[in-house]
C-alpha cells in the first residue's frame, strides 16, 4: 500500500480554476509525497475549459454537470450525486475545495458524507450578510463548517473563522493563490515578447479599436443578487457615461450567464464606445487589466488582482468580503446604484488627485507563494 498522501482537488468554475491551478501544479512537484488527482465538476463548461487550457490542466475526472440556465438545486444535486458515485471507487485522504461556489459547498458536503477530510482554500471570507453575495456567503460558511483545514488569505479572514469558533490550530494564513496565478501571467507578459505579441493579436481580434492607444475602462458583472433591476441600473449608468465621455472606451467581456447577456445586449449593444465581447481567456484579461485606466466590477477575484496592479476598482456591490483592498484605498463600493456609479466614474475621470489617491499598488493578498505554503502545511498533516 502506498504511503503517499492522496489528494483530490475539486473545482468547477472559472475563478476556482484560476486559483487552484497554482496549487495543483505545486502539489505535482512532489510526486514522492502526494498522489494528486484533479476532478472538475464543470459547473462552468467553456469558461472552465479556457482556464484548463491556459494552465495546461487535464482533469482526471470531469463530472460535466453544466446545463444552460441551471439553478442552484441543479448544481448542488448533480455535484452531490456524481461525487457520491466517484467516492465509491476513489478514496482520497483529503479533498481540496476553493472559495464559495455551489461546487465548493456541494463537494464539501459530499466529502463530509463520505468521511473524507476537507481542506478549504480561500477560507473565512465573510460579509456577515447571508444574502450578499447570494448564495456565496452561505456556500463558504457551509464549507467552513465541515473543513478540517482552513487556508485563510488574510488575518481578517482567519479572525472571522476564530469568531465562529473554529479551532485556531486548523487555520493557516497563506495569502490568496490568485496572486500566484496573477504573477505567473504578468511575469510571462513582461518577459516573453513573443507571447505578448500573440496575446495582443488575440485582443485585437476581439476589439475594433486601438486599445493600446486609448483610455479604457474594463468592466465585468455577474452576481446573482444583481440580476434584474440592478443589472438594468448598471447598464443604464454605463450608457450614460459612454455618452458623457465619448473618447473613453468601455471594454466589457460579458459573462455567459443568460441573465447577464440579455440586459447587457438590450441596453448597451448600440453604444459606439462600449465594446461587448465574449469572456476573455486569462492571458488577454490580465493584459487588459494591467493596461486599463479604471475597473468596474462585481467580481470577487478582480478585487484581489487589481490592487496588486495599482488599478482603481469601483465595486458594484453594497458589501464586500474583501475589506483589505477597501482599507488600502484601491477599492470603493459603489453599489448597483445608477447615480453613484456615474458620480464615481466621473470623479476618477475628471479629478486627477482623486484618481491618484486610488491607484497606488497594494498587496493585501500575499506575495505569490500561497500554493507553496499550502503544500507545506498539507505535508505536515500527512499523519492526521
Ligand atoms: C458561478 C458561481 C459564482 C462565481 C461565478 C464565477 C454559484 C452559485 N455561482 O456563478 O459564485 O462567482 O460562477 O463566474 O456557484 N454559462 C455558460 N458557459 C460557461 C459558464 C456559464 O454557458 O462556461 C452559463 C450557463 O447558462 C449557466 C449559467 O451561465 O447555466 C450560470 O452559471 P452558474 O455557474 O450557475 O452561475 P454563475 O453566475 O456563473
Ligand atoms: N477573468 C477572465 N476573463 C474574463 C473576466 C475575468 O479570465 O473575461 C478572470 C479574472 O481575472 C479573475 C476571475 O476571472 O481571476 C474572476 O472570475 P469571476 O469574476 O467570474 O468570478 P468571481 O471572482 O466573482 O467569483
Amino acid at each position: 500500500m502506498s504511503d503517499k498522501m492522496k489528494i483530490m482537488l475539486v473545482f468547477g468554475t472559472r475563478p476556482e480554476a484560476i486559483k487552484m491551478a497554482p496549487l495543483l501544479h505545486k502539489l505535482r512537484e512532489y510526486p514522492e509525497i502526494f498522489d494528486v488527482k484533479c476532478c472538475v465538476t464543470a459547473q462552468h463548461r467553456q469558461m472552465l475549459d479556457n482556464v484548463l487550457e491556459t494552465f495546461s490542466i487535464t482533469p482526471d475526472y470531469d463530472l460535466d454537470i453544466m446545463k444552460a440556465g441551471q439553478d442552484l438545486t441543479d448544481i448542488t444535486s448533480n455535484v452531490l450525486t456524481a461525487l457520491r458515485d466517484l467516492f465509491k471507487t476513489e478514496r482520497p485522504d483529503f479533498i481540496l475545495v476553493h472559495g464559495d461556489t455551489s461546487t465548493t459547498m456541494a463537494a464539501s458536503m459530499a466529502s463530509f458524507y463520505a468521511g473524507i477530510k476537507i481542506g478549504h482554500v480561500e477560507a473565512g471570507l465573510r460579509t456577515h450578510n447571508l444574502y450578499a453575495p447570494f448564495p456565496e456567503e452561505f456556500n463558504r460558511k457551509m464549507a467552513g463548517m465541515v473543513a478540517n483545514l482552513h487556508f485563510a488569505p488574510t488575518q481578517k479572514s482567519a479572525q472571522n473563522l476564530i469568531n465562529e469558533g473554529v479551532d485556531s490550530q486548523k487555520i493557516f494564513i497563506t495569502g490568496n493563490s490568485v496572486i500566484d496565478a496573477l504573477y505567473f501571467m504578468t511575469d510571462k507578459l513582461d518577459n516573453d515578447a513573443d507571447f505578448t505579441v500573440k496575446i495582443d493579436h488575440e485582443i485585437n481580434s476581439q476589439l475594433g479599436f486601438d486599445w493600446q492607444a486609448s483610455q479604457y475602462i474594463l468592466m465585468t458583472g455577474h452576481r446573482r443578487e444583481n440580476f434584474g433591476v440592478n443589472f438594468i441600473n448598471i447598464c443604464r449608468a454605463i450608457k450614460h457615461l459612454s455618452v458623457k465621455y465619448p473618447s473613453t472606451q468601455f471594454i466589457y467581456p460579458v459573462h455567459l450567464n443568460p441573465n447577464v447577456i440579455k440586459p447587457v445586449n438590450d441596453i448597451l449593444a448600440d453604444c459606439p464606445n462600449v465594446h461587448l465581447i465574449k469572456p476573455l481567456n486569462y492571458e488577454p484579461f490580465v493584459r487588459l487589466l494591467s493596461k486599463s485606466h479604471i475597473i468596474l466590477t462585481d467580481s470577487g477575484g478582480i478585487q484581489e488582482e487589481a490592487p496588486s496592479l495599482g488599478k482603481p476598482v469601483l465595486v458594484m456591490r453594497d458589501v464586500t468580503e474583501r475589506p483589505e483592498a477597501v482599507d488600502a484605498g484601491t477599492v470603493k463600493l459603489v453599489g448597483a446604484d445608477y447615480e453613484n456609479i456615474i458620480r464615481h466614474v466621473s470623479m476618477l475621470l475628471d479629478d486627477n488627485a482623486y484618481y491618484q489617491s486610488m491607484s497606488g499598488a497594494h498587496n493585501p493578498y500575499g506575495d505569490g507563494t500561497t500554493a507553496e505554503q499550502i503544500v507545506k502545511i498539507l505535508e505536515n498533516h500527512k499523519a492526521d
